[in-house]
């Protein structure tokens, strides 16, 4: 079947929200953009509707979905004993890129929770968004708009190579603001626990409801010789192309690519990097610039475009540049890139 594109530049806007909305309450899908990335939007409450996420991306059951709303007070619909500390949160960051796992109503399907007797809820910054929501009348239960394993989309055209032909419409409204996934907090304990690290970092939540803790492990560093035997295979985030991330200060790391760079290459693969600084790149087969590494935010934005420039030039590896401030939205800039690794190597 057809994907049909709405291109907001080309259309009047409240026309195609109307038909997006028509989709939605047909149990359709619909991509559609948010802050942070595309997501893949149906009706949360409609079980059937929610099946066919899981069918287009490839997801397992067991991986529950997001939640969107258009205001906090729809929240009370979905979740039940929210904790003051969850109100704060809605009334500091809201709408914004936080995604908060509160005790789950009935009315939510398993389906949607993957069988937990929690649901996570978020409000997106985006007007489109946001209509999509009002105008269809239903909460939308929405991942990332990327096949399951895949980096996620920041423009309409991840979305297409993705899903084309797997789901029902897509809204092109170009390129995203934040470009890493939603930080998600778990509410439903207490401490509230980080579960996934975002642009609102611990710091800006701490500042606001005091002390929380860390309910992620991100990877520790591997010894380099491990390069040479494979097998540690991590999907998540991953190209088709092995993942290499260097990590420490810029000096070390830039010294490290260009001498695994000559490795590779005499070795006869194909490498692609993934740089913070275009004066550092040696004369390689694909090359992709993140940005300025005192700017997380401008990494953040270009992280997952880069991984997949890089696969769509076909090379065998991709050495990435770990050199980056740790910043703000840096440390979850971090945290994807050493999921897509399939090895990390700290220089000094
Ligand atoms: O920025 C975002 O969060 C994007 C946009 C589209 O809103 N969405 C997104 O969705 O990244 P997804 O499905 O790719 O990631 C949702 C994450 C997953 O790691 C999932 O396991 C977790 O949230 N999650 C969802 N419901 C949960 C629950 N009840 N308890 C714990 N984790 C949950
Ligand atoms: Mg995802």
């Amino acid at each position: 079947s057809r994907t049909q594109v709405f291109h907001i530049d080309k259309g009047k806007l409240g026309e195609i929200i109307e038909e997006a909305a028509a989709i939605i309450k047909e149990g359709g899908t619909v991509a559609f953009p948010t802050e942070t990335v595309y997501g893949l939007g149906a009706d949360a409450l409609n079980p059937a509707a929610v099946e066919k996420i899981f069918e287009a991306k490839g997801r397992p059951a067991d991986n529950p979905l997001i939640v969107h709303v258009a205001s906090k007070e729809g929240v009370g619909d979905l979740a039940k004993h929210i904790p003051q500390k969850a109100y704060t949160l809605m009334d500091k960051f809201w709408p914004g890129p936080l995604t908060l796992i509160l005790q789950s109503k009935e009315v939510v399907p398993d389906i949607t929770t993957g069988g937990l007797d929690t649901v996570a809820l978020r409000m997106p910054d985006n007007r489109i968004a946001l209509e999509l929501i009002r105008v269809s009348g239903r909460p939308l239960a929405a991942p990332s708009a990327n096949l399951s394993g895949k980096p996620s989309p920041t423009t309409a055209d991840h979305v297409v190579a993705d899903l084309s032909g797997r789901i029902d419409a897509v809204i092109d409204a170009g390129a995203v603001n934040v470009g890493v996934e939603s930080t998600v907090i778990d509410m439903s304990s207490e401490p509230p626990a980080i579960l996934r690290p975002g642009m609102i970092s611990k710091e800006d939540i701490e500042e606001e409801i005091g002390g929380i803790g860390i309910g992620y492990e991100d990877r520790v560093h591997q010894d380099i010789e491990k390069v040479r035997s494979p097998g540690m295979k991590y999907t998540h985030y991953s190209p088709n192309a092995v993942v290499l991330l260097i990590e420490g200060d810029s000096k070390p790391v830039n010294a490290k690519i260009r001498e695994m760079f000559c490795d590779f290459k005499t070795r006869g693969a194909r490498v692609g990097l993934l740089l913070t600084d275009r004066s550092d790149a040696p004369d390689c087969d694909a090359f992709f610039l993140l940005g300025s590494r005192d700017r997380p935010d401008e990494i953040a934005l270009n992280l997952f475009s880069g991984l997949r420039s890089l696969d769509e030039q076909k090379v065998d590896v991709i050495i990435a540049d770990g050199s980056f401030s740790q910043r703000g939205v840096g440390a979850a800039v971090r945290n994807r890139l050493r999921k897509a690794a399939e090895m990390i190597i700290k220089v000094e």
